[in-house]
């Protein structure tokens, strides 16, 4: 495996203000799923739109390990068969790294009828567990075992179920989905994420021959089918990109165009920045920022339509440059505040009352540092505080943002930010 940029740093001198069009990539966790989903029929699927990401990468690896054939036919655009499939335990060194693995588990149950999978871990955003998927699975007749962190499912065929998610989990409603497509039966799933990114996947799969209704609200129904066909997917704009360089020209107080985005899957963020004061146009696919006077919010993250927790951290960034107080919910992960320990020392004011909860007083010079990122977010955070920050900053372990960003230096470089890679 590749992790080379886990030795790569980014060099940046900050307080220069940005100016100028940036493109929004495909959506890591749309490519993600679908290529999941590819294992679901032997038959071919056309993925284009993809972001030349490493955790793309390592799905796709993932895949070849399991036998499948994987074809990139230009920049952005693969082929996937998985005709050939000659394994169902996923390989645990990859595993190990890349949370998302967990989403080959349902595929590799309906083909198999087993499945055999490390504990999916490494993640310092939270304890991030696998109960939903688990009883999920058990509901539609499965057996589950596990040794240690290795676990093993079986189910010679799944049976539709009734189940309702504990917990709202995004992969934990695509993992359903993915089991229930080809089971026996009708599942009914109930208080399911309706992340866009759960939509996007019931319209490849009913695109390919499913029967999926209601995915996008909280109540899905699947109605089992024989077989799927092959299929061509559209990877989704990616909103948390698109959120991140929204926060980032807000944050710099400067005049960019956010393009290729899907404005309506950040309604939540951009009521936000309105509150905020922050100066923007939203069209039909780009949302044009202008210099803004930033006035604190409180913002408190939840499942879709809510404000992502997957834009926390960028947000974080923007308060520390706005005038006021603004408090800071993280509902979904108990890890993912402990970023802002770093932030503080590059002169942010920050008060923690408990993991879940921050303020944050604006404005405050911030002042450039060397920082190490601990998770995709966080490192986008830390690049919207380096370019904000007065004087250089160093920002070791890249690895960490090319897992979500495509080649983020070069298309920061080209609206005016002062980065580069070493
Ligand atoms: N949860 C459970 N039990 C489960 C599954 C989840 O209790 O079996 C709880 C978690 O503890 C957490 C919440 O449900 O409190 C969120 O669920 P989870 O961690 O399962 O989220 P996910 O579906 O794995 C996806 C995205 C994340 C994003 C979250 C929330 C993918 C591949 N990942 O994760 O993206 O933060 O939804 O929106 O779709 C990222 O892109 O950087 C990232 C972390």
């Amino acid at each position: 495996m590749k992790t080379s940029s886990v030795m790569q740093k980014f060099i940046i001198n900050g307080g220069k203000k940005l100016k100028g069009n940036i493109e929004v990539k495909g959506a890591k966790n749309d490519a993600l799923v679908i290529f999941a989903a590819s294992l679901l029929t032997s038959q071919p699927i056309m993925v284009s739109n993809v972001p030349e990401i490493e955790d793309t990468k390592r799905l796709l690896e993932l895949l070849e390990k399991l036998g499948c054939k994987v074809k990139r036919i230009k920049y952005g655009e693969y082929k996937i068969k998985a005709d050939s499939l000659a394994s169902y335990s996923i390989d645990p060194e990859i595993a190990k790294r890349i949370r998302a693995s967990i989403l080959l588990t349902a595929p590799l149950l309906v083909r198999f009828g087993k499945v055999k999978f490390p504990h999916p871990g490494g993640c310092v955003i939270g304890e991030r567990p696998i109960d939903q998927f688990l009883e999920g699975y058990k509901s539609m007749g499965a057996k589950t075992h596990n040794r240690g962190r290795l676990h093993e499912i079986v189910a010679p065929r799944l049976k539709g179920a009734e189940f309702i998610f504990n917990n709202i989990t995004v992969t934990g409603t695509e993992s359903l989905i993915m089991a229930a497509v080809l089971a026996k039966g009708r599942t009914v799933l109930k208080n399911c994420a309706c992340e866009p990114e759960v939509k996007s996947l019931a319209d490849f799969l009913n695109s390919c021959g499913a029967k999926i209704t209601g995915a996008g609200t909280p109540h899905i129904v699947i109605e089992g089918v024989d077989k799927l066909k092959g299929g061509t997917h559209k990877t989704i704009p990616d909103r948390v990109e698109a959120g991140s360089f929204i926060i980032l020209a807000a944050t710099l107080n400067s005049n960019v165009v956010i393009k290729n985005c899907e404005p309506e899957h950040l309604d939540a963020l951009l009521s936000v920045l309105r509150l905020a004061g922050v100066n923007f146009t939203k069209k039909r696919d780009r949302v044009e920022v202008k210099s803004s006077k930033l006035t604190s919010v409180n913002i408190k993250t939840h499942e879709y339509p809510g404000f992502p927790t997957d834009l926390q951290a960028p947000f974080c960034v923007l308060l520390t440059q706005s005038k006021g107080q603004g408090l800071v919910h993280e509902t979904i992960y108990e890890g993912r505040l402990l970023w802002t320990e770093e932030l503080k020392r590059m002169g942010a004011n920050i008060h923690t009352y408990d993991p879940h909860r921050i303020e944050i007083k604006g404005p405050a010079k911030l002042r450039g540092r060397e920082v190490e990122s601990p998770d995709i977010r966080a490192g986008m955070a830390y690049l919207i505080a380096a370019l904000c920050a007065k004087g250089r900053s160093t920002i070791n372990n890249v690895y960490q943002i090319d897992r979500g960003y495509e080649k983020i230096e070069e298309r920061m470089k080209k609206i005016g930010a002062d980065i580069r890679r070493i």
